[in-house]
């Protein structure tokens, strides 16, 4: 049995597979989140280790686990957070999270301490953003002088619970690539970089490969989690990475797109591959000596669940009454508009956009509306709005000459018939379903079992246990429309841009 332990935003959640690739059970314990100011984000550390310890001890109970069983374990985690520790190894304040948006100026530092954007991507493969971590670490030192000063280590989410566990500081390469601090083709520290922003590189942890072995449980671990002293914890993945091998995001051609709230666009590589311009992210990958790509949508599903929320009452309490998912209604009734909505556009830039605008200041709109228009129309335009802005991502996955063969859908925007078919219709590909859909955990739980001599490796461990459930073709009708469309889509935001704030 392997354990996969995943510290999200809104809880940790821990599962425990079997060799064979099956479930046997798992469990989600929540924690809150503290956002002190405006676009300030943090969380206690204490909290995902309290999370962590309950859901492992639901997960044996609930499968009825023999703590003998176990055995590896595998972390994954909300990337780019810092955890900030002092010579007792104690948490200094709390962690600043990836959604944080306190360090605008602290980028524009990095960029001018590297030499300029140009030589700050040649050395870590990726542009100065607000969510990443070193920004962070600038801020403590430019805002918190005192606790910088304390500060020992500075360690992520996941890497945190793993000093909790093995009392090891170490990482792996993919979380580490969006530290911003990571020569991503070496996959180690960039020695470089931290001299010219004047920080030692004894603060970060020992870098590993994801499916290595980076420490065993210490014997109080054992003791608070209910496992045997010693097992072993290998290196894991940031929760998209993970996320990917979860999905079998493994081998060159295959891409994911994945519709949370968020929506990411993911692409496997076997080179590094790095877009001059930064609209997307260049990681190392959770597979040994492989890297991916990967664009960022910030509200894809978000904006299904804001538009649900704020303007669908009706159909919300419908659904209610017959006992069905207030999505199947309002998709349904997208139906009932043409392809393309009639040239009507949403813009789903309600937090916002990562890739490709990297703009705090976008905002949402729907473009175009006329008489003709009705509420279907402005259901399916939410929708056609969202996959537009992740086939943006792909497009510049496109251009960096990334081959395209098959895209496989998870998220929201995986479980209805009628998006998988806009998907696959403004995508221009061939998109499938898989039948794993527990995401990071279960990914984490695959590198466990690699990486403790399971499996030959990840590759391995994942074409034994995920397989293409559903697939859906291209609809040439549809694909003409969006076509003519897309282009138009892209004008929308630049035609805009000045007057968003
Ligand atoms: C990745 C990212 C998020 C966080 C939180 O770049 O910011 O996916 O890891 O889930």
């Amino acid at each position: 049995v392997f354990l996969g332990v995943d510290i999200g935003t809104s809880g940790t959640k821990t599962l425990a597979m079997q060799e064979d690739g099956r479930i046997l059970s798992s469990a989600t314990v929540e924690y809150p989140l503290y956002s002190p100011r405006p676009g300030w984000s943090e969380q206690n550390p204490e909290d995902w280790w309290q999370a962590t310890i309950k859901s492992v001890r639901k997960v044996l109970k609930a499968g009825k686990i023999k703590p003998v069983d176990v055995k590896g374990i595998g972390l994954s985690g909300q990337m780019h957070g810092s955890v900030f520790l002092n010579k007792k190894h104690e948490v200094i304040r709390p962690a600043l999270l990836w959604n944080d948006q306190r360090t605008a100026a602290e980028c524009a530092e990095i960029e001018q301490l590297a030499g300029g954007r140009k030589k700050l991507i040649n050395m870590v493969a990726n542009p100065a953003l607000t969510g990443f971590t070193a920004p962070k670490i600038l801020w403590l030192r430019n805002h918190e002088k005192k606790n910088f000063d304390k500060t020992v280590q500075v360690l992520l989410p996941k890497d945190y619970v793993r000093f909790r566990l093995t009392g090891e500081f170490a990482t792996e390469v993919s979380d580490a690539s969006g530290t911003l601090l990571l020569n991503v083709k070496q996959r180690k520290w960039s020695r470089p970089l931290l001299r010219k922003l004047e920080l030692d590189e004894s603060l970060l942890p020992e870098v590993y490969e994801s499916e290595d072995v980076s420490g065993h449980l210490t014997e109080q671990a054992a003791r608070l989690l209910g496992l045997s002293k010693g097992v072993a914890v290998v290196g894991g993945g940031g929760d998209q990475a993970a996320g990917a091998v979860g999905n079998g995001i493994v081998k060159k051609g295959v891409i994911s797109a994945t519709m949370g709230t968020s929506g990411v666009v993911f692409a496997h590589s076997d080179e590094v591959q790095i877009d001059p311009a930064g609209r997307v992210h260049t990681f190392c990958h959770a597979v040994r000596n492989k890297w991916h790509v990967m664009g960022v949508v910030l509200s894809a599903g978000g904006s299904l669940q804001w538009y649900r929320n704020q303007l669908c009452e009706q159909q919300v309490a419908s659904a209610k009454r017959k006992k069905i998912d207030p999505y199947q209604l309002i998709t349904e009734q997208a139906g009932e508009a043409p392809a393309g909505s009639e040239s009507l556009f949403f813009l789903p830039y309600l937090t916002g956009e990562r890739t490709p605008h990297a703009d705090p200041d976008a905002r949402a709109a729907w473009i175009g509306l006329s008489l003709r228009h009705g509420r279907p129309h402005l259901s399916r335009a939410v929708i056609e709005g969202a996959t537009y802005a992740m086939r943006d991502s792909l497009e510049i996955i496109r251009e960096l000459n990334i081959p395209v063969k098959e895209i496989r859908l998870s998220g929201g925007g995986a479980r209805s018939k009628f998006w998988r078919q806009i998907q696959a219709d403004i995508y221009g590909r061939k998109v499938v379903t898989i039948n794993a859909e527990e995401g990071p955990a279960y990914g984490v739980a695959l590198l466990a079992a690699a990486g403790t001599g399971a499996f030959k490796d990840v590759v391995e461990a994942c074409s034994a246990s995920i397989r293409v459930v559903e697939s859906t073709n291209v609809n040439s009708k549809g694909k003409k429309v969006y076509n003519k469309a897309y282009p138009l889509f892209r004008k929308l935001y630049t035609s805009l841009k000045g007057d968003f704030q």
